[in-house]
C-alpha cells in the first residue's frame, strides 16, 4: 500500500502541477491533503480545484480555517501581514469552494495492511498550530502525542520535510508543495523560499515499510509571471524569492 502525503500548497498551483505529474508514475493507493491548500499563493481555486478532482482524505490547516474565518486570523497564527491577502484569497472563491474546505478534518487515522498505524494532522496532534521540528524536544514531543496510539505521525505546517525516529515512534513532515521554507518561521523574519516543492510517500509491503521524502523542481519563472499578472496583494515578497 502507498499513501501520497501533500501539504502546504498555499495556492502555487505551478508547483502543484509539478507534483500531480510526478504522482502520475508512483501507483498511489489513498492521497491525504495536510492542510493549508490555499492563502499566500496566487492561484487558490485551481489548485482547490485540482485537490478536489484527485480525491484525497482532507486534514484542515491553520490557514484552511483562517480564510473561513479572517476575523480570527490571529488566533490561526496568521501573521499580521498576510491578512489582505487572506480576505482577497476569500474573495476569489465561491460558496463551493468553502464548502469544501470547511469540510477538511482536524485529524485522520489510517492502517496499513501489517498493522502499522497513521495519525495525520496539520501541526500536531493537539492544534493545527504547533510546530513540530526536527529539534522539538521530548517534553513537548510527549505531549503533543499523549493519548495516541499511532505508530506513525505526519503533518505539515513547518513548511519543512522530516523524518525522525523517536522511541517506537516515527515523526514526519511531509514538506511544503508550495512554500518550502529555507528555515522555520520566527516572528518578525519573513520567510525565504526555495525553488522545490515536497511531498512524502509511505509505502508498506510485507516486511517492508518505507518512507519516500520527495522533492520536485518548478518553472519559479512561470510563478512570478502568474503573481505579476494577480491582484494579490503580496506580490511583492513573492517576485523577492527564488533568489531572483
Ligand atoms: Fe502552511
Amino acid at each position: 500500500m502507498r499513501i501520497a502525503f501533500l501539504s502546504d500548497i498555499h495556492g502555487n498551483y505551478t508547483a502543484f502541477q509539478a507534483v500531480l505529474k510526478d504522482l502520475e508514475a508512483q501507483k498511489i493507493d489513498q492521497f491525504v491533503s495536510l492542510g493549508d491548500t490555499i492563502t499566500m499563493g496566487p492561484q487558490p481555486v485551481e489548485t482547490l480545484r485540482a485537490l478536489r478532482n484527485l480525491g484525497c482524505l482532507y486534514v484542515k490547516g491553520n490557514h484552511d480555517d483562517a480564510v473561513l474565518e479572517p476575523e480570527k486570523a490571529e488566533q490561526y497564527e496568521v501573521t499580521h501581514y498576510l491578512i489582505p491577502d487572506l480576505h482577497w484569497c476569500q474573495r476569489q472563491l465561491s460558496a463551493d469552494d468553502l464548502a469544501f474546505l470547511a469540510s477538511f478534518k482536524p485529524m485522520i487515522s489510517l492502517a496499513l495492511p501489517n498493522g502499522i498505524k497513521i495519525l495525520a494532522y496539520h501541526g500536531s496532534p493537539l492544534s493545527s498550530t504547533d510546530i513540530i521540528q526536527a529539534t522539538t524536544n521530548s517534553e513537548l514531543l510527549d505531549k503533543y502525542f499523549e493519548g495516541q496510539n499511532a505508530d506513525i505521525y505526519i503533518g505539515g505546517h513547518s513548511h519543512i520535510q522530516m523524518t525522525r525516529r523517536y522511541g517506537k515512534k516515527v515523526i514526519l513532515n511531509s514538506g511544503s508543495i508550495g512554500n518550502a521554507f529555507e528555515f522555520v518561521y520566527a516572528p518578525g523574519n519573513k520567510p525565504k523560499l526555495l525553488p522545490w516543492a515536497e511531498y512524502m510517500i509511505v509505502s508498506q509491503s510485507d516486511d517492508f515499510f518505507s518512507v519516500d521524502a520527495r522533492r520536485v523542481y518548478f518553472d519559479t519563472d512561470e510563478v512570478h509571471k502568474i503573481v505579476k499578472e494577480s491582484s494579490l496583494p503580496g506580490s511583492a515578497w513573492w517576485l523577492r524569492q527564488y533568489d531572483k
